[in-house]
Order: C-alpha cells, then sequence, then structure tokens
C-alpha cells in the first residue's frame, strides 16, 4: 500500500532540513508519495494567508505529514496543522548521543504531552484595562486518552516498564487534579506502574539526575516547557525531533524553528528532521527502517561529519550524505 506523505517545508531552515529528511527516506526504497505543499512567512506575504486551505486539506488527508518550520507564524501554522491531524498527544524524545557535548549526557527521556487542551486551549480574555484572565481546560477524556497511549507505549517497548505523571495538583487541584486522577486510574486499570512528580520538582531532579526518569506523562504547557529543557540537557535543539500524534493521522516536526540567524547558509543540522522522519516510518509501521534511520544518524553524530552547531564545519548536504552512506 502506497502511503502519502504531506510535506511542508515553511520557511528558513525548514527549506533545508526538510529536503535533508525526503534524501533519507527516499534512499530507503519505500512505497511513499510525497507530496508538497506550503506555508509560513513566505506564503502569508504572497497570499495574506500563512496556512492555506489546501495545506491544511493536504496534512488531514494523508497518511502523515513532515513539517519543518514557519517563523513570525508559527502558532497561525502549526496549531491548525496540529488540528488537522486531530492529534491528542505531542511525543518529544530527549536522548543524549555519544559524540555530542551534552550537558548530561546520560540522559534518556521521553515527555508524552497532552497536545489540546489546558492553558493552549485558546479561551483568553481582556476584561478591563487592568485585567487579562485565562481559563485552563482539562477533561477526563482527554486526560484518560492520553494516558491510554502512553500504556500502550510502554507495554509495546521492552525499553520502558512505567511512567511518571508530572503535574502540580497540590495547587491546580480541579483541573490538575482531574489530569491526575484521570491518568492514574487508566494506569492502575491497565496494571502499568507510576509514580507521581510534581511539575518543579521535576525541573530540578530532571537537571540534577535525569537517569531517575524515563518516560513522562504531563499537561501542555508543562511538557513544552519541561521538554525545552530536556533539550538544553542533551546539547541543543539541532537534535530534537517529535511527533504530533491523532487517531487517523499524525504530524512529524523538529522541535526547533527557522533559525534565521543561519538560514541560507546550508549549514543547518538536519539529524533532527531526519530523526523526525525515523518517527514517521515507525508510526507507518516501518520499524526495522525507523531503527536504521536512528542508527545511521547515531553513527554520524559518533563519527561525524557534523554541522556547525555540533562542533564540525560540515554542510547539511555533508551531514546528510554521510547519514545516507551510513544507511
Ligand atoms: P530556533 O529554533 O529557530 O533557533 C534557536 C537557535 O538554535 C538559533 O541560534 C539557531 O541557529 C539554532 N538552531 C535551531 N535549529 C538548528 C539546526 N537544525 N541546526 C543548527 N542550529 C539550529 O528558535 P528561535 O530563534 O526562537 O525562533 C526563530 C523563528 O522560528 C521565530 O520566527 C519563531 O517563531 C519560529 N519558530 C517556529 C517553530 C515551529 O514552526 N514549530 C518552533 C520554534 C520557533
Ligand atoms: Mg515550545
Amino acid at each position: 500500500m502506497t502511503h502519502q506523505i504531506a510535506v511542508i517545508e515553511g520557511d528558513g531552515i525548514g527549506q533545508e532540513v526538510i529536503p535533508a529528511a525526503i534524501d533519507v527516506l527516499e534512499a530507503l526504497d519505500l512505497d511513499l508519495e510525497f507530496v508538497e505543499g506550503e506555508a509560513g512567512d513566505a506564503v502569508k506575504a504572497d497570499t495574506g494567508e500563512a496556512l492555506p486551505e489546501e495545506t491544511y486539506d493536504l496534512a488531514a488527508e494523508a497518511d502523515a505529514t513532515l513539517f519543518g518550520a514557519a517563523g513570525e507564524t508559527a502558532a497561525d501554522v502549526i496549531l491548525p496543522l496540529r488540528d488537522a491531524v486531530d492529534s491528542f498527544v505531542n511525543i518529544r524524545p530527549a536522548k543524549a548521543y555519544p559524540g555530542v557535548e551534552a550537558v548530561r549526557p546520560e540522559t534518556d527521556l521521553v515527555f508524552l504531552r497532552e497536545n489540546t487542551e489546558g492553558v493552549y486551549s485558546g479561551h483568553e480574555d481582556d476584561l478591563s484595562d487592568d485585567l487579562s484572565t485565562l481559563t485552563r481546560v482539562v477533561t477526563t477524556s482527554a486526560s484518560e486518552k492520553l494516558a491510554e497511549f502512553a500504556c500502550d507505549y510502554v507495554d509495546d517497548s521492552d525499553a520502558h516498564d512505567g511512567f511518571s505523571v508530572v503535574h502540580k495538583a497540590n495547587v491546580m487541584r480541579k483541573t490538575d487534579g482531574r489530569f491526575r486522577d484521570g491518568v492514574v486510574g487508566v494506569a492502575e486499570d491497565r496494571g502499568v506502574d507510576t509514580d507521581e512528580v510534581l511539575m518543579d520538582a521535576f525541573a530540578t531532579r530532571v537537571c540534577l539526575d535525569p537517569e531517575q526518569f524515563d518516560v513522562i506523562v504531563c499537561p501542555n504547557l508543562a511538557g513544552d516547557v519541561l521538554s525545552d529543557l530536556a533539550a538544553g540537557l542533551v546539547g541543543g535543539l539541532g537534535l530534537l525531533p517529535s511527533a504530533n500524534i491523532g487517531d487517523d493521522n499524525a504530524l512529524f516536526e523538529p522541535v526547533h524553528g527557522t533559525a534565521p540567524d543561519i538560514a541560507g547558509e546550508g549549514i543547518a543540522n538536519p539529524s533532527a528532521t531526519i530523526l523526525s522522519a525515523a518517527m514517521l516510518l515507525d508510526h507507518l509501521g516501518y520499524s526495522e527502517e525507523s531503527q536504521q534511520v536512528e542508527t545511521a544518524v547515531e553513527a554520524v553524530l559518533a563519527e561525524g561529519p557534523r554541522t556547525g552547531d555540533l562542533g564540525g564545519d560540515a554542510s547539511t548536504d555533508e551531514m546528510t550524505d554521510a547519514i545516507v552512506d551510513a544507511l
């Protein structure tokens, strides 16, 4: 069966790292069909719209989407795109690789972040010249759905045997209380081990000793902030992939943005996007090929050639060619 992949480069280094990832996918010679869509600052300047309807529809209908990054219009592009694929969980691995200088080289974490509600559900109001409010939305159904996914995730892998639930239910008793009860309740029913960590304490503990954690299940904002913190522990943004998973569809993207300071120079690190493509392969059922891609990236990170952000002097193309060769 042919899988249709929507490919949205976006702006800046999105136009350099997405072609690199496509080179790697094409080298595997699988039954994938790539269909390109446009989005981002340049499209908005041309047409007035950062995310044209045909790009939204393309992502909604494809088997999976590979997205680069958008610049100033990022929120107008990525939030609707995550909605187009109806994604209820954002998977963000943060893993240190041999050969890459990391603050905590022993870090190997996976964040499973609730991706639809919390403080990102868009209910903000200005009530007076002096007062603005935000409504935090938490449902039992979304919390339980995330927990079911997390239980499947740890059950399907020999590497994981439970997860940590990170929340702040001691203060946000109703919203995070509901989140905690939903997640822990499902884990208990499924016989999956959990431990609970308050999110502020987690921030300190993960910096001091990341090895005490493995899979982390958390609300939307906490997952956004704490996974970026973990990115700092493993040596930077050029390495971090992510997946937004829905019931019938999914979108894969590097955690980084358009890197305007280096865009156009051909020196961006393609690893985060190539690792996102590896997650895409795994999602489509190509788990062996996914592992091969990750192994090839690992080998090149260890031995070079490496891009400038990793202390090397290779171009995006040189590093990508080395990854294709390692495959
Ligand atoms: P950024 O991730 O684009 O860049 C931060 C720093 O990391 C820069 O010094 C950059 O050169 C470096 N960097 C990032 N990715 C790299 C890579 N693959 N190789 C080598 N170096 C890399 O974040 P920043 O500067 O905060 O945002 C720049 C633009 O990107 C903004 O317009 C922002 O709105 C947008 N953005 C878009 C996102 C998305 O579309 N999902 C996510 C984050 C930011
Ligand atoms: Mg973020």
